[in-house]
């Protein structure tokens, strides 16, 4: 026996991943694809032009790169998109990961989907170990889910949430707060999410992304939705923090809770304890910063872990102190898709 496995649970000759202000990296969000079946019109253009296959990742790559991360102390795999489940096979990729539940180096494995096939995927979801999804829903109405959407279809997903919640899954919602599309929906969904077990959290519209039509006419404070909504219920902050942008609050009327991601209005930056990989394989460090590093090269270049190891290594060294989004600036304050780095 080396001195190596008596480093377990962390199984890596190599340091934890802590940046240089000393914030613990245990949380890697992957990206799969930069495709999706929906056109969601804060996130996307009529006409995306989508990668060519071969300038992503493959899933053995996917898993590699996973592995090593989960190996440097990485404790929590949330896998996104574009919409994941539309990526070939990803389910072999799940069904991979889940080893690392099993030996209990990785602690949750869990994806955000738009759950328009999660009612295909759903079981296997929950046969691989993940016990949580994240799925977007901006509206319950379905002539306005299409509008935002520009071509979904409400009962698809409403389908998508039966399953996930038949296979036990838990199921969080994620609702993109928009300006004069689904300001007067905020109340009747919380209601409709909480009387099904389901915690809602509202998203501010970020600036990511170059798309029609200008992002200022969507932005909706979430600190206003915070004070009508405080009209209608009986709200309590909550202390817990996920290490993201998110707050909580409790709704006591209904039991349930609400979240609040604000990153433009709000500093989150200093418990910040994740990475972000995209489908090609670079590594963003901070969401609200263009500064990347590319992982997909040091992995091609040989066998061993080696080289990735370092590169990882080199890139956490470097995870600024925060971000730097300023709604008001004509030209979005970061160019790429939030469908390329993952939500
Ligand atoms: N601003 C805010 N939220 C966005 N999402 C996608 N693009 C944006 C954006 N520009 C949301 C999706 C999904 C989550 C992953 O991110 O609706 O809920
Ligand atoms: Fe697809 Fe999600 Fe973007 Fe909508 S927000 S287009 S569901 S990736």
């Amino acid at each position: 026996m080396t001195d190596r496995t008596i480093q377990l649970p962390r199984q890596s000759a190599e340091p934890a991943l802590v940046d240089p202000f000393g914030r613990h990296v245990t949380y890697l969000r992957v990206s799969v694809t930069d495709r999706c079946d929906l056109r969601c019109v804060y996130c996307m253009s009529e006409d995306m032009e989508f990668l060519p296959k071969r300038e992503l990742l493959t899933l053995e790559e996917l898993d590699r790169v996973c592995s090593v991360f989960v190996g440097r102390g990485v404790r929590k795999l949330r896998i996104t998109g574009g919409e994941p489940l539309v990526r070939r096979d990803v389910m072999q990729l799940f069904r991979s990961l889940s080893r690392h539940l099993e030996t209990g180096a990785l602690h949750e494995l869990t994806l955000t989907t738009n759950g328009t096939l999660l009612e295909r995927y759903a079981a296997d979801l929950a046969a691989c170990g993940v016990r949580r999804v994240n799925v977007s829903i901006d509206s319950l109405d379905p002539k306005r889910f299409r509008e935002i959407t520009r071509r979904g279809d409400l009962a698809q997903v409403m389908r998508g949430i039966d399953a996930a919640q038949r296979a036990g899954l838990k199921v969080k919602l994620n609702a993109v707060a928009l300006k004069g599309v689904n300001e007067d929906e905020i109340v009747p969904m919380i209601e409709w999410a909480h009387r099904r077990s389901m915690d809602l959290t509202m998203i501010e519209v970020m600036p990511l992304g170059d798309i029609e039509p200008g992002r200022l006419d969507q932005f909706l404070p979430l600190s206003l939705v915070r004070e009508r909504l405080a009209s209608h219920f009986t709200l309590t902050d909550l202390p817990e923090r996920t290490g993201g942008p998110a707050r909580y609050m409790r709704v006591e009327e209904t039991g349930g809770k609400i979240g609040f991601i604000t990153p433009l209005t709000h500093n989150f930056c200093e418990g910040c304890n994740r990475v972000r990989l995209t489908c090609t394989g670079q590594l963003y460090l901070c969401l609200g910063q263009e500064d990347s590093a590319d992982l997909r090269s040091p992995m091609r270049m040989s066998e061993g872990n080696e080289r990735l190891e370092a590169a990882i290594t080199e890139a956490i060294s470097r995870k600024p102190r925060g971000h730097d989004f300023v709604i008001e600036r004509a030209a979005p304050a970061v160019v790429r898709h939030m469908s390329v780095t993952g939500g």
